[in-house]
């Protein structure tokens, strides 16, 4: 039900004025480092103190518009030189729907091309974030049309799809990032049972760890963490072939703690005004995450109900407004 609600809600176009208004003084500020580019720079030197590395999004997704699509690959481009420019530990995340995906596949095309071939000189690497069923097979399109120039890309399988393992074999060659899936998917193409996707998810990580490129296992699930270590240690996986990547300020004792132990690190930093979608889907995978946000409203500790209850009144109030 909550989780319902708050995809609903990510998708609502007036929220996400009033969220950009406001958000940050909402407490967005939690789970997304900044809102321009030196203010993740920033965070990113943090992280990279403790030995973690950075995937960097600039927030933005299901642009409508070109001249929107064309800023946001202007801005990404932007990061990608801040990233040459700073000497961090870095590289991207992006949508191909914030680059013009659902206006023109062509047009998406361009941009990315020249987000990547800007980055290949830079020898960054770029990973294309996977979004809702119908962008799936356009994003794999668009992506093996890019490998025929460029290897610094991969992307993202998520185990709730069923034809996920079939995805993994035909992009074995590919780094890929492997998630359990953000979005809500019917059931005609995707498990909806948590053990069902969790059991999925452990066959695709399996599965790409021993006969694929690089592997990130993008989890704040400690019982999958553990399950892979466990994994790679039996079978004997240098560490150099798999990295932990957990989201900007979720389980930070975790991330530095893995860090510490010598696994690679990877955190996904968003940043920008264009936060509201994102967080949104935070909410719906796990409600107590508004406990982050109460906690940066209060700038005091509140447990888990008295975080809902706060988080839900102001959410109630902002769609009071629309
Ligand atoms: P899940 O939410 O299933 O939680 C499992 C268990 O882990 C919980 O029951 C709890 O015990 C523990 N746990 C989880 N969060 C916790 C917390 N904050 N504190 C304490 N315990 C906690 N999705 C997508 O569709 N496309 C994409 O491109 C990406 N990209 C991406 C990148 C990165 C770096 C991450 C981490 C995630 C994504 N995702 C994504 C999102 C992903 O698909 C998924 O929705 C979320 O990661 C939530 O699932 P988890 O595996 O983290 O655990």
């Amino acid at each position: 039900m909550l989780k319902d609600l708050f995809i609903g809600m990510s998708q609502n176009k007036i929220l996400n004025a009033l969220a950009q208004k406001y958000g940050f003084k909402l407490g967005a500020q939690s789970v997304v480092a900044g809102t321009n580019i030196k203010e993740m720079i920033e965070s990113v030197k943090e992280l990279n103190t403790q030995g973690i590395s950075a995937t960097i999004d600039n927030l933005g997704e299901f642009v409508s518009d070109k001249q929107e699509a064309i800023a946001a690959k202007e801005q990404i481009i932007e990061v990608i030189e801040a990233i040459h420019d700073n000497h961090v530990d870095a590289h991207i995340s992006l949508k191909a729907t914030q680059l013009g995906l659902d206006i023109d596949y062509n047009f998406c095309l361009a941009n990315l091309r020249e987000i990547v071939a800007k980055a290949n000189e830079l020898n960054i690497f770029i990973n294309f974030d996977m979004e809702d069923y119908s962008h799936l097979q356009p994003s794999f399109d668009l992506l093996d049309e890019l490998s025929k120039d460029y290897s610094n890309i991969g992307t993202v399988i998520q185990s709730y799809f069923y034809q996920s393992e079939e995805n993994i074999q035909k992009h074995k060659d590919y780094r890929l990032r492997i998630v359990k899936g953000a979005y809500k998917e019917p059931m005609e193409v995707a498990y909806q049972d948590k053990k069902d996707i969790d059991e999925n998810f452990i066959k695709l990580i399996e599965s790409h760890l021993l006969h694929g490129k690089f592997t990130s296992i993008a989890t704040h699930d400690h019982h999958i963490i553990n399950h892979v270590k466990k994994f790679v240690n039996e079978h004997n996986i240098a560490k150099d072939k798999f990295e932990f990547q957990m989201l900007y300020g979720f389980r930070k004792d975790l991330q530095f703690e893995l860090a510490k132990e010598g696994y690679n690190f990877c955190t996904y930093v968003p940043f920008g005004t264009d936060w509201y979608g994102y967080f949104m889907r935070r909410l719906a995978e796990r409600p107590q995450n508004l406990n982050l946000m109460v906690k940066q409203v209060f700038n005091k500790k509140t447990n888990t109900m008295i975080g809902i209850g706060a988080g839900a009144f102001i959410l109630g109030r902002l769609s009071k407004k629309k």
